[in-house]
């Protein structure tokens, strides 16, 4: 989850690469450096901590060439100190070389390499990447065969990028199971790892495969497939505005993105709804034969978009009747799972470059399983190896803390839900009917939750310092409990926890104190009395209620201390809803606290290690 960025051009490179990183600094922000192909001579300087402090150790410095390579750091093998950050060099400076993933056989690559006389400055994989492709490079005399061949010794994901002092021209790229992408400018060209830092010069990128080695000048992107074979890769044009990835007139990425759910849940919405108010997956259509073929749907994803899935999962069951089973990729691969082509297989992710929901996917195909996927980035690696691709259209995530991806991961979970409810007939007409509208009354709902942020500002100030703070719910709102609490762990570092409401009294509500406080969501109306005994349970152990209801539902403020109401809806969608409060929650918490919201103490927003 580092961050990558090339330039070859007319230019000098360490604006573009400086300008490049800022933007990829949301993936990584331990330390960050850049290499300048000085017509001959390698220039190096390196950071810790962020981009700012790149830019003040450069200063007015003018590092000149026309090529360079530039890296955002986080950190995985070796701590965070310069020595460790990118990018690398050989022992004599003359080649550099930036990475991102890890290279799993590094101790046996370092050992020969050392045997052979090579000594290394950090405790990095990088590093002993670095000096296999400089020991090809001095054998091969050809950039681009060293690092093929050194790839092909190097077990693991990883990009690499690497220039060489006596190729003031051009630099190299090789990508493995990690994302990159070639962009073609106007009289430049660049490697990124990610769209974001190309934007501002081009919107034209290739997008680069696995086993892909990219010779870049200034004049001309060449790759090559996996069997050394020259290939022509589609050129992509994005639909990403500049603004997109910038904060306009917000302090912070989260809030920004808090507020752009509406719009993210209408242009995802409209991409899949026709004329007459039905449910089209363009890309996904399937017949009731082919949809009769799979016994089982499995939903595999991380973090957010695990929850996303445990909703997902509750209302397929619920609407279209077939059974579903969930899982965090990470654990989905070593349980030996049932998997064969009789499974529809969902995996879910806002990068679509996470490594555990890759890998999850990869296994799940090897089982004959149909894939598909729900992604919100175009062209990302789970999109590419899906059979079917479901994006949603919340633009550019920037914040580490996800937020405009989950409300629209959600939605697309409704919208598989009635598109095979209505194929397998499990849903009136009356019933889907009245379902779609309310999908589409969700953005001016939710707009209607941010005039909940004054009353949810003066909870933050009342309680940004209380240090245990459990989410409760039942049903949906058990769902919506999960990813709350997460948000608050992400943003304010506070110790949260989410339990189903019903298992607090097997063991957990021996932690209640008096300071606790306890966000307890009530917007099920089916569950709601339930809900409410759990909440006198907490209650009489003196935990301080925060409840989240349904406008009119004023009975669960005799339970609570306070409650945060949301518009009234279905019970089924009520999660598009409730989360806002909980999402605004964390974010006030985190910035009373003073915490580095976008980009939190140990997380990069894209994990592309497992
Ligand atoms: C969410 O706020 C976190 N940043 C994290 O849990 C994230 O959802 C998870 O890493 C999955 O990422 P993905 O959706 O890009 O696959």
């Amino acid at each position: 989850m580092c961050g990558i960025v090339g330039y070859v051009g007319p230019n000098e490179p360490q604006n573009f690469l400086i300008e490049g990183l800022e933007k990829l600094e949301y993936r990584g922000y331990d330390s960050a450096g850049v290499a300048v192909n000085d017509n001959g001579e390698i220039k190096v300087r390196k950071a810790v901590g962020p981009i700012a402090n790149l830019r003040k150790l450069i200063g007015d410095e003018n590092l000149g060439g026309h090529v360079g390579i530039g890296h955002t750091r986080w950190a995985t093998h070796g701590g965070v100190t310069v020595a460790n950050a990118h990018p690398h060099t050989n022992m004599d400076g003359s080649l550099a070389l930036v990475h991102n993933g890890t290279v799993e056989n590094y101790i046996e690559l370092k050992e020969q390499l050392q045997a052979e006389g090579v000594r290394f400055v950090s405790d990095t994989d990088t590093e002993v990447a670095c000096m296999l492709v400089s020991k090809h490079y001095k054998e091969l005399g050809d950039l681009k065969e060293a690092i093929d061949k050194a790839a092909s010794e190097m077990e693991g994901t990883y990009v690499l990028v690497a220039v060489a002092a006596d190729k003031p021209d051009m630099l190299v790229a090789h990508r493995r199971n990690a994302p990159l992408i070639a962009a073609k400018g106007k009289d430049f060209n660049m490697v990124a790892s990610d769209f974001c830092a190309i934007l501002k010069h081009t919107k034209d990128v290739y997008l680069i495969e696995n086993g892909d080695t990219v010779v870049l000048t200034q004049d001309a992107i060449t790759i090559y497939d996996e069997k050394d074979q020259q290939i022509e890769r589609d050129l992509m044009h994005i639909g990403w505005d500049v603004d997109a990835a910038d904060k306009g007139e917000y302090e912070h990425f989260m809030l920004k993105e808090i507020h752009e759910q509406p719009k993210g849940i209408e242009e995802t919405l409209s991409r899949s709804l026709t004329e007459d108010n039905r449910i089209k997956l363009y890309g996904i259509e399937m017949t009731a034969e082919e949809l009769d073929k799979y016994n089982k749907i499995v939903i595999v994803a991380c973090g957010t978009a695990y929850h996303a899935g445990l909703a997902g999962q509750r209302v397929i069951e619920k609407v279209a009747k077939i059974p579903v089973e969930i899982d965090v990729a990470s654990e989905f691969r070593y349980r030996d799972p049932f998997i064969d082509d009789k499974t529809l297989f969902i995996a879910v992710s806002q990068s679509g470059e996470t490594a555990d929901t890759l890998e999850a996917l990869r296994e799940a195909k090897k089982k004959g399983a149909h894939v598909i996927s729900i992604v919100n980035v175009v062209g990302s690696s789970v999109a590419r190896e899906s059979d079917q691709v479901f994006y949603t259209f919340a633009g550019p995530e920037i914040s580490v803390a996800s937020t405009k991806a989950y409300t629209t991961q959600l939605l697309c979970f409704y919208m598989l839900a009635l598109y095979f409810a209505d194929i397998k007939g499990t849903i009136t007409e009356e019933d889907y009917a009245d379902f779609v509208e309310e999908l589409k009354a969700i953005p001016a709902k939710i707009e209607k939750c941010f005039e909940l942020e004054p009353f949810i500002k003066r909870l933050a100030a009342d309680y940004y310092d209380r240090e245990q703070v459990f989410f409760i719910g039942r049903g949906m709102d058990s769902c919506v409990a999960f990813e709350g609490s997460l948000k608050l762990k992400e943003v304010s570092y506070i110790s949260s926890f989410a339990i189903a409401a019903g298992e607090m009294k097997h063991g957990t509500i021996a932690l209640m104190e008096p300071r606790t406080i306890v966000i307890a969501l009530a917007t099920q109306d089916a569950l709601f009395d339930k809900t409410v005994s759990n909440i006198q349970e907490v209650r009489a152990r003196n935990a301080h209620i925060i409840s989240v209801a349904k406008e009119g539902n004023i009975s669960i403020e005799a339970h609570s201390n306070e409650t945060m109401y949301i518009p009234n809806c279905r019970d089924e969608v009520s999660p598009l809803l409730s989360v806002v409060p909980l999402q605004l929650y964390a974010y006030f918490v985190a910035k009373d606290r003073k915490c580095e919201i976008d980009k939190p103490r140990n997380l990069a927003k894209s994990v592309t290690v497992e």
